[in-house]
């Protein structure tokens, strides 16, 4: 399975502050946005990762996060153009993706102790799997409306009246179907190619799946100046109560085996000024002394 993490968008809702940087490039307490999805995506076993961005920022993210191998994965770029929605990203990765499943993660979507691995079957993944959250005001979002088998009876974009309080995260998978339905996408009112439309496809086909997200797991919105607060504030709240960080990239690499103590050390020595460095290297300390961390 292949993953793509869609950091495009022009990020109006936080103008002027993302003017001129990239919303997925703004710090979320101690780490850039984009470090968030992308530690999720590792830490679910992805190794092969598009980043879509627009034109201008593209080499922001590169300048940034390069071709990945510094964590033993690889990171492929690619270009959208105009925000012409989530589920453009299909058509842009068509050649990435080369007949594989898919997994998608927004940006600017903050999940902190989600595990979503036994899902992520390979080959044999078929059809699409959406999550559901449960969030006071879902009317922001997709809402999915299910039965109690699991079974999704309707899943709609920005309802003025949700038929359920279970809103869909950005973070979606499917089996290589999904560039074929992409492409048979027209826009929306709004201009764009909705994801919540490629999942009413599935949906239609008998083949959409969902799960709950359970109540341990976190996922955050960063949409507006209040959000980007809140996401941030939990980050530091986490943080300096555990003594382990949140959407750590080095940190994920390393307990996933992709990068040696030696190559964590390297990581680690430009950053020690920021804590950052102090931290990775405190991950090694604790693994050779008595408190070892799991
Ligand atoms: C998009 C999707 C929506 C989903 C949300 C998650 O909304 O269209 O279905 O619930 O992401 O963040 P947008 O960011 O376009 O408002």
């Amino acid at each position: 399975m292949r993953g793509i993490i869609l950091a495009g968008g022009t990020g109006t809702r936080l103008w002027p502050v993302t003017r001129s940087v990239s919303k997925q490039l703004m710090p979320v307490f101690d780490k850039p946005m984009i470090y968030y999805p992308l530690s999720v995506l590792i830490d679910n076993g992805i190794r092969e990762i598009m980043i879509i961005t627009t034109p201008r920022e593209h080499d922001q993210f590169r300048g940034l996060l390069g071709d990945g191998s510094q964590w033993g994965i690889r990171i492929e770029y690619g270009l959208q153009e105009r925000p012409e929605g989530i589920a453009q990203a299909f058509l842009i990765a068509e050649r990435f993706l080369d007949g594989r499943p898919v997994v998608l993660i927004l940006g600017d979507n903050l999940f902190h102790g989600i595990d979503f691995r036994d899902r992520t079957g390979g080959p044999e993944m078929t059809g699409g799997h959406i999550f559901a959250y449960p969030v006071v005001d879902p009317s922001a979002y997709g809402v999915v409306e299910f039965d109690e088998s699991g079974h999704v009876l309707s899943i709609v974009e920005k309802p003025r009246n949700p038929l359920s309080r279970y809103a869909v995260p950005g973070l979606y998978l499917y089996d290589a179907d999904v560039v074929k339905i992409a492409q048979s996408l027209t826009p929306s009112a709004r201009g764009e190619l909705e994801i919540t439309a490629v999942n009413e496809e599935y949906r239609r086909r008998g083949t959409l799946t969902v799960s709950v997200l359970g109540r341990g797991a976190v996922w955050l919105d960063t949409g507006t100046f209040s959000d980007l607060v809140h996401a941030a504030e939990y980050v530091r709240v986490i943080e300096q109560r555990q003594g382990l960080k949140v959407g750590c990239v080095d940190e994920s690499a390393w307990r996933a085996g992709l990068i040696t103590d030696d190559q964590l050390r390297s990581l680690a020595d430009p950053l020690t000024r920021s804590g950052y460095g102090e931290y990775l290297h405190g991950l090694l300390e604790w693994r050779t002394g008595t408190g070892r961390i799991a």
